[in-house]
């Protein structure tokens, strides 16, 4: 049986890179998989954050997972700190797994910065508690953009040193899912840098919770070269590239496909286009988030029930996990 497991963290708004490398994906797989997907509140303590504006973020970005379109009838969706196998299962992994192994997670060496010494324990062991996230369902398939890869193949390296320890088959290695046309969606302002929640300029990113309006505006703005015409090269033209990638992925196409079709047309006029595109998709999503923001009772009901249904999943095998490393009799 598949299983399908992923998480966002709950750290700014939620945007256009996290809809097409992650939740447009979440959304397709839900018709034909189990899918568990949950906003990462742990994870969110990893670096500085607003107790007072944790809880209300983590229910923004729940309005966010339903105004994309996932169904809470048919997938869980809860946050990882009302499930309690996350924390004691990534304890359990922690002690498994070696130090060498995080000392090459790049994204610890971005985020620490030049201060190693000052980072967090927690944040060191940021990509041990993803791999409880998913482990402990015993997911088999984890959508996530491209920069989840290395955090990927750690976790199928830590569930296999749990089956090897053990002399068990306990935990299926999980296969990370990175399709569609933007699994690296870059910034708007800059082709060589990520789409983040982190980045100073807004302009850099389209969050779903822009209206109409800025969604525009944003994409008119965006950064271009002086080529006229409308190709794929991001090695030449990174900038000019991820607008014809978030065209594809917000048209349900593929990249050859907007270049053929767009192959007479100046970029000017393409990129008039894609405004309207962004708009005609993301508009609505928008919209949606602003009307679940007036109702949080719902959302609230939404993540409880999530949380009783992932903690139905996920206490069963915590058990089991318990019973292999010893900690409960059998
Ligand atoms: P996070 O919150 O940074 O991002 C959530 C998802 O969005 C994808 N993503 C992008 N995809 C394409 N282009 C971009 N510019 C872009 N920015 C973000 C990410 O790849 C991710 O899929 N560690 C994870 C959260 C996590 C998780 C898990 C994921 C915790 N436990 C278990 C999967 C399974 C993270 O920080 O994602």
């Amino acid at each position: 049986m598949k299983r399908v497991f992923s998480g966002i963290q709950p750290t700014g708004s939620l945007h256009l890179g996290n809809y097409l490398g992650a939740l447009k994906r979440f959304v397709a797989m839900q018709d034909d998989h189990e899918c568990i997907y949950c906003i990462v509140d742990l994870h969110a303590l990893t670096m500085p954050h607003d107790p007072a504006g944790l809880a209300g973020a983590t229910r923004e970005a729940a309005a966010g997972f339903l105004a994309s379109g996932l169904d809470p009838e048919r997938c869980v969706v809860f946050n990882q700190s009302r499930c309690p196998m996350h924390t004691r299962l990534g304890w359990m992994l922690a002690c498994l797994t070696p130090l060498g192994w995080l000392n090459r997670m790049t994204q610890f060496k971005e985020k620490a910065g030049k201060k190693r010494d000052g980072a967090s324990l927690g944040l060191y062991g940021y990509p041990v508690l993803q791999a409880a996230d998913i482990l402990g369902y015993r997911a088999t398939h984890v959508p996530v953009g491209e920069d989840q890869k290395q955090h990927l193949e750690l976790s199928r390296d830590i569930a296999g040193a749990f089956n090897r320890r053990f002399g068990v088959d306990f935990f299926p290695l999980p296969e990370p899912v990175i399709a569609g046309e933007a699994t690296r969606v870059m910034s708007l302002r800059d082709g060589a840098r990520k789409m983040s929640k982190s980045d100073e300029s807004d302009y850099a990113r389209i969050n779903l919770t822009d209206d109409r309006d800025t969604i525009a505006r944003k994409v008119r703005k965006a950064r271009t070269d002086s080529e006229p015409g409308v190709t794929w090269d991001p090695e030449a033209r990174p900038e000019a590239s991820n607008l014809v990638a978030i065209y594809a992925a917000l048209a349900d196409t593929t990249r050859q496909a907007v270049v053929d079709e767009y192959a007479s047309a100046r970029f000017s006029d393409f990129k008039a286009r894609l405004a309207e595109l962004a708009v005609e998709k993301l508009g609505p999503v928008g919209e949606e988030m602003k009307r679940l923001a007036a109702d949080p009772a719902y959302v609230d009901g939404v993540l409880a029930d999530g949380a009783r249904r992932a903690h139905a999943i996920a206490g069963p095998i915590q058990a089991e996990a318990e019973e292999i490393v010893g900690l409960l009799a059998p």
